[in-house]
């Protein structure tokens, strides 16, 4: 593992534990992204690093920075409509709510638009929150705002 990878994870590890009650394990999330988030989505940081997945895939949005961004906001990826409302009407991405839409962005759409006809471009569903967790955490551990954190002290 290199330095700055584990200075990255002290401060999520930090962070973790001090905010979110059902912390799940960024090293699980790490190879649940490689299995189950990859084919669709990375993470490139603002210089164009690769942070996780492979480059140059653009099936799904770039996940660096999700934490705390309107929903259906990253530049030049065509969303579905659906996904752009919510974020229109004020979704913002979090711990809490990434949950629900990770296992099952139809039906989160659907609560969140109260609208029984929107739809999800994203045909994929984790099966379990434990699972949803660790991979919240392991992109919490790759987000800006950690790395922040960590050169603010
Ligand atoms: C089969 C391809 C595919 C897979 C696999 C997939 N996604 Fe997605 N994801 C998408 C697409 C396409 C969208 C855009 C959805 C829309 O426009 O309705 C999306 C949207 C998202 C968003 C909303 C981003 C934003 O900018 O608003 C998040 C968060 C997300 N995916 C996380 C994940 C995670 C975490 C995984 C792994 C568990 C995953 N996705 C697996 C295709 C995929």
């Amino acid at each position: 593992m290199n330095r700055q990878y584990s200075v990255v994870l002290g401060a999520a590890a930090f962070a973790l534990t001090t905010f979110a009650a059902q912390a799940g394990a960024p090293d699980a999330g790490a190879s649940a992204f490689t299995s189950q988030c990859q084919n669709c989505h990375n993470v490139v940081d603002d210089d164009g690093e690769v942070l996780a997945g492979r480059p140059n895939v653009r099936t799904g949005p770039n996940l660096y920075g999700v934490f705390g961004r309107q929903a259906g906001t990253v530049e030049d990826f065509r969303y579905g409509a659906s996904l752009v409302e919510a974020g229109d009407e004020g979704l913002v991405w979090d711990e809490e709510n990434m949950v629900p839409y990770l296992l099952n962005p139809v039906d989160f759409l659907r609560e969140t638009l109260d609208d029984r006809r929107a739809r999800s471009q994203m045909s994929f569903r984790v099966r379990d929150e434990g699972t949803a967790n660790d991979i919240i955490a392991f992109l919490v551990s790759l987000s800006p705002e950690m790395e922040e954190e960590e050169t603010a002290d």
